[in-house]
């Protein structure tokens, strides 16, 4: 009998992650129907995705839209609870960080449904980040846990985590771009846009930015301040855009445009002088496309894009941002870093293990309960 995952996503960072994942279970002859939760629902942010990287239609669309996390998170649980319910599967896979991931994860474990997190045991060490809540609580409760580099299996066992639940596979960030990088060059967007030989290119939408007018104003004032004067075009996400027209912001030589979709926004990417960004899956993309990266956050979850990519952490201090665009410049063309396993085949490895496990699948497993204070219900029961 064939096996059948369900593969939940939900938001813009999503649709790259399960489309190889979708191919590579297909491929298997796994049935592989997609939840589509609808956190994000403009076609900028969702439906575009789908064409360009051959996602099949959703076998259903929760159709949650936004609100606050509670809200949001109870929607996706509501849903997803009725649908598995009715739709019997042999585990249910979910991907990063987002609400729906964890809201999910936690119908599933409570159905007794086998999770898959993919990309787990990333730590930015900071839980003011609603997406370090939801990494915490979706690992916990996985009973697959694919990672992408070795410091997230430190990260995991270090919580106290099974050995035998972890599995290092790679990127399924990779497998996507490589699948779809030589379309993205042939669009070359940067003519239709009418862009320079040499431009930057920004993204920001995390919370601790962009829901702050005047740190997000600093920020975007500090990259101007390069003195060969570089032109940035700046996709706008919506959240931040709610911000810069609530400010009245004035944007200088930043050319605001609407959110692209995934090969024009990846041919600009490969083609940037420079990069600035808060968002995960870039500082992953600009790794793998040999682009300097300069990040505007305190932290990284994603540390390896520092230690072996482009990426340079500024937090949101303007001068150490300017220092890095400048750097980025004088230093010329960027090489191309090869990082184990991001290597376009993550998601083989992940539809390898999946497929080829054991019926019946095993139901979550919890982490061992070794703190180093330990728990106080031994004594409790004692
Ligand atoms: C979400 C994720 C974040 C991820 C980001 C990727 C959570 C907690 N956050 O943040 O981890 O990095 O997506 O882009 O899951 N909106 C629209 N149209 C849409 C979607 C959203 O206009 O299609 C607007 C709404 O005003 C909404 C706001 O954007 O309130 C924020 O959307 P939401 O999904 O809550 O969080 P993001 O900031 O997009
Ligand atoms: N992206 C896109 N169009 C844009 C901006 C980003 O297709 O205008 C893609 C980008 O290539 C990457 C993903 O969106 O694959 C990153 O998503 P986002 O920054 O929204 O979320 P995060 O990765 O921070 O969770």
């Amino acid at each position: 009998m064939s096996s059948r995952f369900a593969v939940v996503a939900g938001a813009r960072p999503n649709f790259m992650k399960v489309a190889p994942i979708i191919r590579a279970l297909q491929e298997r002859d796994a049935d592989a129907p997609l939840i589509h939760t609808g956190q994000h629902y403009d076609a900028k942010m969702s439906g575009n995705f789908f064409d360009v990287l051959g996602i099949p239609e959703a076998h259903i669309n929760l159709g949650v839209g936004s609100g606050t996390h509670a809200a949001q998170t109870a929607a996706v649980m509501t849903g997803f609870e009725t649908w598995l319910n009715d739709n019997p599967v042999d585990g249910v896979i979910v991907v990063g960080d987002v609400n729906s991931t964890m809201a999910c994860t936690l119908v599933a474990a409570k159905c007794g449904v086998a999770v898959a997190h993919v990309e787990a045991g990333l730590r930015a060490f900071d839980r003011t980040m609603p997406e370090e809540v939801n990494r915490v609580v979706t690992d916990t409760l996985s009973t697959w846990l694919f990672t992408t580099s070795p410091d997230a299996d430190a990260n995991l066992l270090a919580e106290g985590c099974e050995p035998g639940r972890i599995h290092l596979v790679g990127n399924v960030m990779a497998d996507s771009l490589f699948s779809v990088i030589d379309r993205a060059r042939d669009r070359k967007p940067w003519i239709s846009l009418e862009l320079p030989d040499r431009f930057g290119l920004v993204t920001l939408h995390r919370p601790a930015l962009v829901d702050d007018a005047e740190r997000l104003a600093e920020v975007l004032g500090a990259m101007q301040q390069d003195r060969s004067g570089l032109p940035f075009v700046f996709p706008v996400h919506p959240r931040t855009r709610a911000t810069l027209e609530d400010a009245d912001f004035d944007p200088g030589s930043i050319r605001m445009i609407d959110p692209l979709d995934y090969l024009d926004f990846l041919a600009l990417e490969e083609r940037a002088a420079v990069v600035v960004t808060d968002s995960g899956g870039v500082q992953e993309e600009t790794s793998l496309l040999g682009t300097w990266c300069v990040t505007a956050r305190e932290n990284t979850e994603r540390p390896i894009t520092v230690t072996l990519g482009t990426n340079t952490l500024v937090g949101f201090d303007v001068e150490r941002l300017a220092a890095a665009i400048t750097s980025a410049l004088s230093r010329g063309a960027c090489p191309t870093p090869n990082i184990p396993l991001w290597d376009g085949k993550a998601a083989e490895r992940i539809a390898d293990i999946l497929v080829g496990a054991e019926t019946p699948r095993p139901a979550f497993i919890p982490p061992v309960l070794t703190t180093t204070r330990g728990n106080g219900l031994g004594a409790m029961f004692a």
